[in-house]
């Protein structure tokens, strides 16, 4: 899942109400530091007391963000897998751990002994370098190891990696910061999906039960949407640099892109709402032909979690269930959603380097992790007319596949199949959401799903042609 434009503050923790501590001020000389680079600060390979002290920091940082978003659960729920797309929270928890295991004291820490060597196949994701693993859709049977095992897990692994990172000399610390850098992201994808999961488990439940109690912002009138020209040229895409970025955002290179227009917000609940009004999941003219198979297959009425109460749709948050605000912008629609949207209304949607070259312009901040809200929350009309929101609320789909970009080289290794080997079958998503940390996100970052994927905070934003 570069931060050029990261080094603000933090805000300030008590507004996530999750009881979550971040520090005001990271320094980002290690957490940033490229897979495969030299330290951007030192110019050297190696480390410094200071570097060493910022990665710990970070690690830790993160780490216990992980446990922080789990403060809430009760037992039961660290349990329960909802679907085989989601992963019950005590398994993130323990996989985390283990990519820090598996990848960083199985190979670095010579003297390093497994708390429980059966973990390396109970956790392991989808490593097919690293060995068997157990059964995807089967993770929500595992009522042993216990959450209080699990942490014991936590504590024993994290142990080991400050004190490898403490006694690292310069040349061992080249080696370590960039995969405990990796460590440290991938930590970061799976809080977002902890939180997504959550949220699905929730929904499954009558009870409606409440992750967070929250009011949500609540704007009557959203700003208006308006349409803002990108000229065409031959941009350079892409990430390059020492800064941190996965392997799928390189190698940065050019792509002519004609001009086109882009729209100022995401689209709404309440545009959606006219979408469903007009017929719009009742005529296959606006759908793609495996969206519609999508749509029969799934029974598909609405974006995933809204409910109908009469001439009223209700929907499922993080905070429970409640009426739909009709300028929120729209959230769980599926790529076959967002296309057969953007059709009806006569648009389409970006393509990823469409959406980069328009992100350019904006800071890396809005409506993510730290904002508390854990929802999108409307564009504010103060700003109506100028770009908003491509950072955080949902993330955007894009019409392109993801693809390796030219020149495109996975890590060598068992980290090989962190990214490369899920090019097939599925589409870019841009901006970061309402569960993506500020830390996580840049202008490059290309996430990815499948088309027919609901369950994660996917929203959409328009593109048109400009006519020639
Ligand atoms: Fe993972």
């Amino acid at each position: 899942m570069g931060h050029a434009m990261l080094d603000h503050d933090m805000p300030c923790p008590e507004s996530i109400g999750l009881g979550i501590s971040i520090p005001n001020r990271y320094t980002r000389r290690v957490a940033d530091t490229k897979v495969g680079t030299r330290s951007e600060t030192t110019g050297r390979a190696g480390s410094s007391s200071s570097e060493a002290t910022d990665l710990r920091l970070w690690y830790r940082h993160v780490r216990d963000l992980t446990q922080q978003l789990c403060r809430t659960l009760a037992t039961e729920d660290y349990v329960v897998q909802s679907m085989p797309d989601c992963s019950p929270a005590k398994w993130h928890l323990a996989h985390t751990t283990w990519f820090f295991e598996t990848f960083v004291l199985s190979r670095a820490a010579t003297s390093y002994v497994p708390l429980d060597p059966r973990y390396r196949y109970l956790v392991n994701s989808y490593y097919e370098a690293v060995g068997d693993r157990h059964p995807r859709p089967q993770r929500g049977l595992l009522s042993r190891p216990t959450v209080d095992d699990v942490y014991a897990y936590r504590s024993y692994v994290d142990q080991h990696v400050l004190d490898l990172v403490t006694e690292a000399d310069e040349q061992e610390m080249a080696s370590l910061a960039p995969i405990i850098t990796l460590g440290i992201h991938h930590e970061q994808q799976h809080q977002e999906l902890l939180l997504t999961d959550v949220k699905h488990l929730f929904a499954q439940n009558p009870l409606h039960p409440i992750y967070v109690t929250r009011t949500p912002p609540r704007q009557s009138k959203p700003s208006p949407m308006t349409w803002l020209t990108v000229e065409g040229d031959v941009h350079w895409i892409g990430h390059d640099g020492p800064r941190f970025a996965f392997d799928n955002e390189g190698p940065r290179h050019q792509e002519f892109i004609r001009d086109f227009q882009i729209a100022s917000r995401p689209v709404t609940n309440g545009e959606f709402l006219e979408f469903i009004n007009d017929g719009g999941y009742t005529r296959p003219d606006l759908w793609l032909s495996a969206g519609w198979s999508a749509l029969q297959e799934q029974q598909w009425e609405a974006p995933m979690y809204w409910q109908r109460d009469g001439s009223a749709w209700w929907l499922m948050t993080l905070s429970g269930f409640r009426e739909i605000d009709p300028s929120e912008p729209v959230c769980h629609v599926s790529y076959m959603e967002a296309d057969a949207y953007a059709r009806w209304r006569g648009a389409r949607l970006p393509t990823e380097a469409e959406w980069e070259v328009a992100a350019r312009g904006s800071e890396v901040n809005g409506n993510l992790l730290e904002s508390g809200h854990l929802h999108p929350v409307a564009a504010p009309s103060s700003d109506a007319g100028r770009l908003q929101q491509m950072y955080g609320d949902g993330w955007e789909w894009t019409q392109s596949s993801y693809s390796p970009y030219p020149g495109y080289r996975p890590l060598p290794g068992a980290l090989g199949e962190y990214n490369g080997k899920f090019m097939c079958n599925q589409y870019v998503l841009r901006g970061g959401s309402c569960a993506t940390s500020t830390s996580h996100i840049r202008p490059t970052y290309r996430n990815f799903f499948p088309p027919d994927a609901r369950w994660q905070f996917s929203s959409i934003r328009l593109a048109r042609d400009v006519e020639l």
